[in-house]
This record gives structure tokens, C-alpha cells and sequence, in this order.
């Protein structure tokens, strides 16, 4: 169904040596489609300054046999989205923004056939999961000096072993997002009720006592079933921490002009009072990494801990998307800096959200288009290529 605003405008004219980019989300019944609009109008604004079409389609309108696809585009003058035809896209940007969406079998389904569409290239095609990054990152020496030791939360002896191993544990469910489901447990020996569980709520987080391994496992099960995902748990990180606050870094990671991994920008996000994440709905709050760094650290360290930073977000995203075996232009990743200033991943995204920090965020929509205009220029040299040879054989 179309609303009003649907115009019949065809955009005909493409310049060959610009791609054509389509956002790619999933319908909606009520707004015609799914995903964070200001991100998908600041795409499609800062994609067209750079004289690149860059629209957004849904799942079911993106028809691959035809040469035009029925798209949305946002209109400045009057702030509205309408509908249009676009030519059909050279380059994919999966943006579906809900796990449950992207699994349907209609999705999948769509989501292999523009793989195998020649001509068609896909980036972001699907959402990660905490066990298959850990996975990943662990295969690899490189970079498993990263990762905090982590195993399937599967029985008790899984909790009983770690916690012979490490002060602090995190339990946390494998398609977890923004601090949902996560408990910290951690032991002390001398103590009548030795276990002490947290977990997160809303704001901050409960704190529960707990006399045996039984009791801590029966309650960490109330809480993950009351979730219904699967857990992991893993090694628990003692994190930088200024006034008490402990903070980690949340990098955003994406291809350049040259098809090469590297940082965009880096902001830190501190803990909320009693939380033990540090998601900003959570109370968590916004800061400069080099700034609370130093205050730690020293000028110095703080260079050199940023230095180490920075290195390892660029090989962790190198083997995440080297072991997931698909195309990735972008990742965030959570990153944690110790108390001695050892650098710790604890997870990437896949669907970035905007970073608030507005000369990353700036960076970032440009940086995916320099990335777009480097895909396209290999895939035109691909061809001339394979003209070139035909026509000498
Ligand atoms: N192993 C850990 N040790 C210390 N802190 C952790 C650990 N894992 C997660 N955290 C804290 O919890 C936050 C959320 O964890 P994360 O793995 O990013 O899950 P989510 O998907 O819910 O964002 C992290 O940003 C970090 O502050
Ligand atoms: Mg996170």
C-alpha cells in the first residue's frame, strides 16, 4: 500500500561511475517501514552530497529481476518520505533493525538471493551473536589475547569453574543488546551467604546474597528463562574507574575509500550509579576517552594505552569478518581497558547505532559511501577486465 505522497518521479539518469545504494530494511503495516529514520535521511542526505543515489527499500520491494525498484526517499522541503522508483541497486546496506525480522524465512531467503545476485554487493548481512564472536576471536592468537575467558552457561560446574578462576563473573544472554538480561556474580569466601548476584534492571541493579552454588544457579535460571535466551558466561573485568564510575570504550570500526579497516572514532560511555553496565539509558553517561584515560594513567600511558586501543579494534574486526565468512563495512565494539590498561573486547554490533559524539558521527555516514564508491569502482575495473580479455582471446 502506498500513502499520498506517492510520486511517480523515475529516476533514469545514473551516472556508470557512481553506485547506486539502497538502504535495506523490512515493511511495516502502519509507517511503510522499519529502522531508525533520522539515520536512514542522514544516509540518504549525506550519500546524495556525494552524487550517489541512495535510497531506502524494503525487503519486499526489492525485486531483483527488475531493473527498477520502488524505493523511499525523504524529502527535505516538507520532512515527509515518499515513495519512488529507483533504478535497482548495485550495493546493499543491510539495516534491518530487529533480530526477529531478520530471521524470518522470507528475509533469509531474500537476504541469499541478493549474495548470489551477480552484480549485487552486500554488506552487514547479519546480526552477530556473543558465543559465535567469541568463537571467532578465539580461533586466532592475534586476537585472542582480547577476548575475557568465556564458555556456555549450560550448568552450575560451568559457573562453579570460573569462579575457582576469576573474582568476577558477567553472565550474559548471546543476542543480548543495551545491558537486557545481564548478571555479574562474584565470591566471597569468608562471607555466610559467599555468592553475591547482580543484575541489571532498568536503571540500576538488584543485589541478591546467596548461600551455595545450588541456590546462586537456581536464581541466575529464574532470571535467564525469564529472558529466553541462551547465556555465556564470562571472565569478569575489573574496569578503568573514576570517582567510583567504572567506563569502557565503544569504538566504531568501518572499511575506507581503500577498502581498509580502520577507526573512526572512539567515544566512553561511564557507569551509571550502580550499574553494571554502562549503557547511557541505563545512566550511564558520555565522555572523552582521552580525558578520563589521563586522569588515570598519566598523559603518557594514556597515549599508549589509546595506541594499543585503537590497533586492536582494527585486527578484531579484521578476524570477525575473516571468520564470519560474509562482507562487513562497519561494526561497533564495546572495549574495556583495565585497571592496568589492558585492553578487553566484550562484544560488536553488526547494526551500529549513531554515535552522539557528532565528529564521529559525521565521519562515519561519509566513510560508508567512501566505502560504496570504492566497491563500485572495483567491480567496474572487474569488467574492463574481463572485456579486455575477451577481446584479446
Ligand atoms: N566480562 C565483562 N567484564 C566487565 N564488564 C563487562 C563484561 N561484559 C560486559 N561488561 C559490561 O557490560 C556492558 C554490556 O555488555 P555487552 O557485552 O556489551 O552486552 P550488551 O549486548 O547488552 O550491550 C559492557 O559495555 C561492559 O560495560
Ligand atoms: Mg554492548
Amino acid at each position: 500500500m502506498l500513502d499520498e505522497a506517492f510520486s511517480h518521479r523515475v529516476v533514469i539518469k545514473q551516472s556508470a561511475d557512481k553506485p547506486v545504494v539502497a538502504i535495506l530494511t523490512i515493511e511495516d503495516d502502519v509507517q511503510l517501514f522499519r529502522g531508525n529514520r533520522r539515520n536512514f535521511a542522514d544516509l540518504i542526505r549525506t550519500g546524495e552530497s556525494m552524487g550517489i543515489t541512495t535510497y531506502v527499500v524494503t525487503v519486499k520491494n526489492l525485486k531483483l529481476k527488475s531493473a527498477r525498484v520502488l524505493g523511499y526517499t525523504y524529502r527535505q522541503e516538507d520532512q515527509a518520505w515518499v515513495a519512488s522508483w529507483f533504478p535497482r541497486p548495485g550495493i546493499v546496506y543491510n539495516r534491518i533493525p530487529l533480530r526477529e525480522d531478520e530471521r524470518l524465512p522470507h528475509v533469509q531467503r531474500k537476504l541469499s538471493a541478493i549474495g548470489r545476485q551477480p552484480g549485487m554487493r552486500l554488506f552487514n548481512r547479519r546480526f552477530f551473536n556473543k558465543w559465535s564472536l567469541f568463537k571467532w576471536l578465539n580461533e586466532h592468537s592475534r586476537t585472542r589475547r582480547y577476548i575475557p575467558e568465556t564458555k556456555k552457561l549450560t550448568e552450575p560446574a560451568v559457573l562453579q569453574r570460573l569462579l575457582k578462576r576469576h573474582e568476577l563473573l558477567y553472565l550474559k544472554p548471546v543476542r543480548g543488546k543495551a545491558g537486557v538480561g545481564i548478571m555479574a556474580v562474584s565470591i566471597e569466601q569468608e562471607k555466610p551467604l559467599p555468592y553475591r548476584l547482580q543484575i541489571q534492571d532498568d536503571k540500576g541493579s538488584r543485589t541478591y546474597r546467596l548461600s551455595s552454588l545450588e541456590k546462586l544457579w537456581e536464581r541466575v535460571c529464574k532470571h535467564s528463562d525469564s529472558i529466553g535466551e541462551a547465556y555465556i558466561a564470562q571472565q569478569g573485568i575489573r574496569l578503568a574507574s573514576v570517582q567510583d564510575r567504572p567506563f569502557d570504550l565503544r569504538a566504531l570500526v568501518q572499511k575506507n575509500g581503500s577498502g581498509r579497516w580502520e577507526l573512526t572514532g572512539m567515544g566512553a560511555r561511564v557507569a551509571g550509579d550502580s550499574s553494571i553496565t554502562t549503557h547511557v539509558p541505563r545512566g550511564g553517561n558520555i565522555e572523552d576517552p582521552q580525558k578520563l584515560l589521563s586522569l588515570l594513567f598519566g598523559e603518557k600511558k594514556t597515549a599508549r594505552v589509546l595506541r594499543k586501543v585503537r590497533r586492536a579494534a582494527v585486527i578484531l574486526a579484521k578476524q570477525i569478518e575473516r571468520a564470519s565468512r560474509s562482507r562487513l563495512a562497519e561494526m561497533s565494539m564495546d572495549l574495556g581497558v583495565d585497571e592496568r590498561g589492558e585492553v578487553w573486547f566484550f562484544e560488536a554490533n553488526s547494526k551500529p547505532m549513531k554515535f552522539d559524539e557528532s565528529h564521529i558521527r559525521n565521519k562515519s555516514l561519509e566513510r560508508i559511501f567512501q566505502y560504496c564508491l570504492f566497491l563500485h569502482r572495483r567491480r567496474l575495473q572487474a569488467r574492463k577486465v574481463t572485456a579486455a580479455s575477451e577481446i584479446l582471446t
